[in-house]
């Protein structure tokens, strides 16, 4: 992981106590709302329903166990006891008071956190693949290249008012976990015939009421341009890009405007530009010192079986259960991946309280190098579990609730925070979502439907990414009564598509019997083996349509 150096210390301190001091002004009434602002959106302090939200940046997802441990103290000492990992993995509190937020970042600064650009116009918080580096279909480890276009990006004043908010994504497996083509820009590390590393780089994807898959603006970015190729990209929106209408302003707008042929001519001749004012490309040698953080953990050479391992899942069918669902397969032998599933009926997706906070701390401790990820899916992840550990691990997981066997069902489902703490909300998420997870409980039959990603938000703004569900649901509001729009056919994987609408929505009581019935269409209608998305590609939306529809 990356660690601070003196400039990064000094530069996070200072911002601290200039939003003290901000903050202060405030609660004197010196500062009004309208001045304060733009003050606390640039330290990730958002004004919701009933209280501050407090945005925290976890660059790539990558946590230390201190990190984990302040973020305990400060969900107890602060808030009501718990915090939210976002789909950009992030951490959120929801219950903040104003004259406290000086405190949190002073806390968060001594251990190498802060809320910085985690809103605003400006480049956002850098994701990537939460298994970059230990997963087997890896080609090139992003990380290194996300923590360089981080400090790049971090206080980049050509780029601190951009037209809108700016995501950047990263991966560089074979396949993307990252949602690359659904971000404003998506970075796909990979290698050219000769072995030289270089990004295929989307341009204009998102989600929000224009969801949009990104453009390919270039197949191959050489590493030492990186830089340079971004900052021409930036250039082009920041010039060009809408800042008449809010709803205009995402570069995917832009990108769809100008005609992809004509963005990508101007990103070529601002590249060309940067080089002839005397921009530096990337060098070797800062890539190498950057790369330097991200250097495998002391593995031990451990043999690919572990006896006890194949004994403890001969003998233990719960284990076996989580074993196949939550554990994935690690690029090193002898060690396995684990996810932390946050998915349960009873708990807002995403949620975890300050006990159970402190627990991870001390399990990543013990069994992976003190070392957590957050996922875009509103999960954890321990990356490098030795396989004899495991079923140590699945039972202290247990205790602390963080084992059940649902990653990729229909169990681990993205939803946002919707009507109970969002301003922007039109319905409630996190009760309907209560309510799916609870009703859908037979992991037998969660099973048997196989891959199935369900994702809900409260609002057109999509946080909880409902265009990219396999089955989105929307909650819109018409007339007063919230009502739950479904969604088909969407993927944010290497095969990218937008969910199409199926029809007129569905109030509380009728969201989870309408779920009920396109489950039984596909349980119809799909072949061998074949998966949700599939079967819908398959046939298309009528069937689902009919069945769903029928007495209406
Ligand atoms: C509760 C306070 C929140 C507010 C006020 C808020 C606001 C918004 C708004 C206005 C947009 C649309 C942006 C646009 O189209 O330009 C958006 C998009 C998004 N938000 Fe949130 N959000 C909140 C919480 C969250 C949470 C909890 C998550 C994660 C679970 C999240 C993740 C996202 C993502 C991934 C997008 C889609 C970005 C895209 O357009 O591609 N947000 N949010
Ligand atoms: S999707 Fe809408 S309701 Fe949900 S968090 Fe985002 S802005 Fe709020």
């Amino acid at each position: 992981m990356y660690k601070y150096d003196e400039n990064d210390r000094r530069i996070v301190l200072e911002r601290a106590a200039q939003f003290k001091s901000q903050v202060e002004r405030r609660l004197t009434g010196a500062l009004k709302e309208e001045e304060f602002r733009p003050l606390r959106l640039q330290n990730g302090l958002y004004l919701q329903l009933h209280a501050y939200m407090l945005r925290v940046a976890v660059p790539y997802g990558l946590m230390s166990s201190t990190q984990m441990r302040m973020l305990s103290h400060i969900a107890s000492k602060y808030d009501r006891g718990y915090g939210h990992m976002t789909t950009r993995q992030n951490i959120q509190f929801n219950w903040p008071k104003l004259d406290d937020v000086p405190s949190i970042l002073d806390d968060l600064a001594s251990v190498e956190m802060h809320a910085i650009q985690t809103s605003g116009n400006c480049i956002r918080n850098i994701s990537a693949d939460q298994f970059a580096g230990v997963i087997a279909d890896e080609v090139v480890d992003p990380r290194p290249y996300a923590e360089i276009m981080r400090q790049w990006s971090t206080f980049h004043p050509e780029f601190a008012y951009l037209p809108r908010k700016f995501k950047f994504a990263f991966t560089g497996a074979t396949t993307d976990r990252a949602a690359v083509q659904f971000h404003d820009i998506g970075f796909h590390a990979l290698k050219n015939d000769a072995g030289e590393v270089g990004f295929k780089i989307y341009v204009g994807g998102g989600m929000g009421r224009t969801p949009m898959i990104g453009k390919v603006v270039s197949e191959f970015v050489p590493e030492k341009d990186l830089l340079l190729y971004t900052e021409a990209i930036m250039r082009v929106y920041n010039q060009f890009g809408r800042r008449d209408n809010k709803y205009k302003a995402r570069i995917k707008i832009l990108v769809h405007e100008m005609k992809l042929e004509e963005f990508t001519r101007r990103v070529e001749d601002e590249f060309t530009a940067l080089l002839e004012e005397g921009g530096l490309p990337l060098d070797q040698a800062e890539i190498d010192r950057v790369a330097a953080y991200f250097v495998d953990p002391a593995y031990e050479d451990l043999p690919e079986k572990s006896a006890s391992l194949d004994q403890n899942l001969a003998d233990n069918r719960d284990f076996s259960f989580w074993y196949r669902q939550n554990v994935l397969t690690h690029k090193k032998t002898g060690y396995a991946i684990v996810n932390l599933s946050l998915k349960k009926p009873g708990v807002p997706p995403g949620d975890l309280t300050d006990v159970q906070m402190l627990a991870i701390a001390d399990l990543a401790d013990k069994y992976s190098f003190g070392e957590i990820r957050s996922t875009h899916e509103q999960n954890l992840v321990l990356a490098d579990v030795r396989k004899d550990d495991l079923f140590d691990l699945w039972g202290a997981l247990n205790a602390s609730g963080f084992a059940d066997p649902n990653i990729g069902t229909l169990q681990d489902m993205i939803c946002c925070p919707g009507l109970d703490f969002c301003t922007l909300a039109n319905a409630r998420s996190i009760p309907i979502a209560d309510k799916i997870t609870s009703r859908f409980d037979d992991m037998d039959y969660l099973y048997d439907l196989g891959e199935l990603k369900l994702k809900m938000s409260g609002c057109i703004n999509a946080c909880g990414h409902h265009h990219v569900g396999h089955i989105g649901i929307l909650g819109v509001n018409k007339k007063g009564t919230e009502l739950y729009q479904i969604t088909l056919g969407g993927s944010a994987g290497d095969d990218a598509s937008v969910g199409k609408i199926m029809g007129p929505g569905f109030d509380e009581d009728g969201i989870v019997p309408a779920l009920e019935k396109i489950l039984a269409t596909y349980i119809d209608l799909r072949e061998d083996g074949e998966e949700f998305l599939a079967t819908y590609r398959r046939v298309g939306m009528t069937p689902f349509k009919e069945t769903l529809y029928a007495n209406h």
